[in-house]
């Protein structure tokens, strides 16, 4: 072999040194810009419930022998789950109460009616945690509830844009008054993240462990999005024009704002989430794009443009399916 010179070595050295440095840099840089808000600006902790949106849906009974349903210590909880806390099977799992996804407090009647729509395609691993994990953390909650999971059965790209104002529209038809949109492989930590509307849309999923428990910037909305009925309609819904991974939800922040709608958020340690584990999607390279196309358009594309797709309704005892072909 033959020997180096010191000249050569020393080369070596730097060469290695100044790779070195430049990855250093390169994640020095990449974890600051992605550091996002630890402190983000949320509804006063004391008055969470004044800010709550109370309405129930006209085809819910109401008993007059029974009490009203109480929510001050629902959200005053300091009961969590820690993230490696949660479970991974759920062999004694009990149904009981649901009936096709919907469930109805027993002892009193809750001020609160909320549809919870899931844009789903192809992750049945996740949503075998999901559906019984939900249903355990929803049926502490005092709320009357009905679980929509909105099904891509085609194999086009994935359109969750589409699927959400598909299953908005179910939640509409049903006259729920207020809308949850939620991410399957998103699980809420905190029992006291009471899932219900606030006045203005309000963001529930705002610490994510995999964005280290940090809010990535201030008009996210993806995740988890508890919406009014009358906002959701307001804004024309999602556009339809974003295939594949990303962009419909900043879109949607885009559709708020563009109301004069705030964003509102409970406090960090009522809106923790863990998210399943799942190969990150192909991004949409396109998404950028489309969305400065649609803002020139003033989000004319929407619930109002939905465009034709087969949509068929099937009872379930966890959800009500809607199965959507685009
Ligand atoms: C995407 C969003 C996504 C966010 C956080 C953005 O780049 O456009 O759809 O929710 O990243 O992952
Ligand atoms: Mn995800």
């Amino acid at each position: 072999m033959p020997k180096c010179s010191l000249k050569t070595r020393i080369l070596q050295l730097r060469v290695i040194t100044c790779m070195f440095s430049i990855l250093f840099l390169k994640a020095f840089i990449h974890f600051f810009v992605t550091y996002g808000i630890y402190n983000y600006p949320h509804l006063p902790a004391d008055v969470l419930e004044t800010q709550l949106y109370k309405r129930t849906a006209p085809s819910l009974v109401l008993h007059k022998s029974k009490p009203d349903c109480k929510y001050d210590e629902i959200l005053k909880s300091t009961s969590s789950v820690q993230n490696w806390e949660v479970p991974k099977k759920f062999d004694d799992f009990s149904a009981k109460g649901l009936v096709n996804g919907t469930y109805v407090p027993e002892h009193c009647n809750p001020l609160f009616s909320v549809a919870i729509i899931v844009a789903y395609r192809n992750r049945q691993s996740q949503l075998d945690v999901f559906l019984p994990y939900m249903h355990n953390f929803l049926r502490r909650q005092n709320i009357h509830y009905r679980l929509y999971l909105v099904e891509q059965q085609d194999e086009k790209t994935f359109n969750k844009g589409v699927l959400l104002n598909v299953g908005a529209r179910a939640a509409l038809r049903d006259r729920f008054p207020c809308l949850v949109l939620q991410d399957v492989d998103l699980l809420p930590l905190d029992a006291g993240n009471l899932y219900a509307c606030a006045a203005e849309p309000r963001h529930l999923s705002a610490s994510i462990d995999k964005f280290r428990f940090v809010l990535p910037y201030d008009y996210l909305v993806g995740g988890v999005l508890a919406i009014k009925a009358d906002h959701f309609l307001a804004v024309n819904g999602f556009s339809n024009r974003f295939e594949g991974w990303g962009g419909e939800d900043d879109d949607f922040s885009w559709r708020l704002t563009n109301h004069k709608l705030d964003i509102v958020r409970f406090p960090r340690q009522l809106s923790r989430y863990t998210m399943l584990r799942h190969r990150q999607e192909a991004r949409n390279s396109q998404r950028r794009r489309i969305m400065r196309e649609n803002r020139q358009r003033g989000a004319a594309d929407g619930l109002s443009s939905l465009p034709r797709v087969a949509v068929s309704l099937a009872a379930n005892r966890l959800f009500t399916l809607v199965a959507v072909r685009l």
